[in-house]
């Protein structure tokens, strides 16, 4: 972990001012840079060298704390030292605010959100699109290489375009070829088993689902969601059918092709079953249909805890995703 340069003052006069619904209107000037699931990712506008920071709000304890920093910085330390992905710079920053509530944010160097993969794909053409998923399976190849040949680690990665960034990408000059290098971001979630245990708390997984899910979430898919992320087949599946997201299912059956050559070629020794393009279309149905459940749940339960409870919503919902 690299130190990077955190004002602590000014995040917690953000999280004290925060207005969730609109995260960039508050007292403390702040830049959306992305969102996921859980986090949001900002930049603070009075940061002199950019950073990252995404706000992860989901402990109750000191105890949960450290175990994710350990699992977070081990995880960061195996992908960058031992897998030889490319990380950016990585810290943590967290306090306890006012009401004693844990305030904990991932914290990266800021990358230039022009080159973020699913930035970059509307700008390319399709040859160089293709370009760009073979140099995602083969950072890919390296992860699960590295599970392959540790026997007592099993190490996880969410695949989707929007993790990879290209480094020196120029949008004015889109170029990319086969010397292009990828820079993976997705690091705030640690996943990786040692000795067949997540280093990552499970429960603290639910903590974006509402209340009134939990139970549901946990019985019926929880354990499910996390496998997936460890099984590069049903990994790379979930990247492909994000172009249905994106908008150019046009690609997909080009990029199926490819990934199957590149199975068979340069991953032979995984005996990976070649992907169809039925199962696509399947799991980004499945897929859509329980996310779009999801995030309406989790606005009726934001409702119910700001409008009628005026108890604190700690997640930031985006309004509208398009899938
Ligand atoms: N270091 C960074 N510099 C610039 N932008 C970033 C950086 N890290 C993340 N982002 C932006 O934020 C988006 C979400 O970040 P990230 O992939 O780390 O979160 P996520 O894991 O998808 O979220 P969640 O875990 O809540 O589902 C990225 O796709 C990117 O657009
Ligand atoms: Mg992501």
């Amino acid at each position: 972990m690299i130190r990077l340069k955190i004002d602590i003052e000014v995040l917690k006069k953000l999280e004290r001012s925060i207005d969730i619904y609109n995260p960039e209107k508050g007292e403390v000037p702040i830049k959306i840079l992305g969102f996921g699931e859980i986090s949001l990712v900002f930049e603070l506008l009075s940061d002199v060298e950019p950073i990252a920071y995404k706000r992860i709000p989901i402990f109750d304890n000191e105890k949960q704390v450290n175990r994710h920093i350990w699992a977070y910085n081990e995880y960061n330390r195996i992908l960058d030292q031992d897998v030889g992905l490319n990380l950016p710079k990585y810290d943590v920053a967290w306090f306890k605010d006012d009401e004693d509530k844990i305030q904990f944010y991932c914290v990266q160097e800021k990358i230039s959100p022009e080159s973020v993969g699913n930035r970059v794909i509307h700008q390319i053409n399709d040859d160089d699109i293709n370009t760009l998923i073979l140099l995602v399976m083969r950072e890919m190849k390296k992860v699960w290489e590295y599970s392959k040949n540790h026997e007592t680690i099993d190490l996880g990665l969410d695949g989707q375009i929007s993790n990879f960034m290209l480094i020196g990408y120029d949008p004015d000059n889109p170029n990319i070829d086969m010397n292009t290098k990828l820079t993976y971001i997705d690091t705030s979630t640690p996943m990786f088993r040692k000795n067949g245990v997540e280093a990552m708390d499970g429960e603290l997984f639910l903590k974006s689902t509402p209340s009134f899910l939990r139970f549901l979430v946990k019985a019926a898919f929880l354990d499910e969601v996390i496998d997936r992320y460890y099984d590069w087949r049903l990994v790379t599946i979930d990247l492909i059918a994000n172009f249905f997201k994106e908008q150019r299912p046009e690609l997909i059956p080009g990029i199926i092709r490819q990934v199957n050559k590149f199975f068979k070629e340069e991953a032979s020794e995984f005996n990976i079953e070649p992907i169809t393009f039925e199962e696509i279309q399947k799991y980004y149905k499945n897929d859509k249909m329980i996310w779009v459940i999801f995030q309406n749940a989790r606005k009726i339960d934001r409702f119910l805890k700001t409008k009628l409870f005026k108890k604190r919503y700690d997640f930031y919902l985006p309004d509208k995703i398009k899938r």
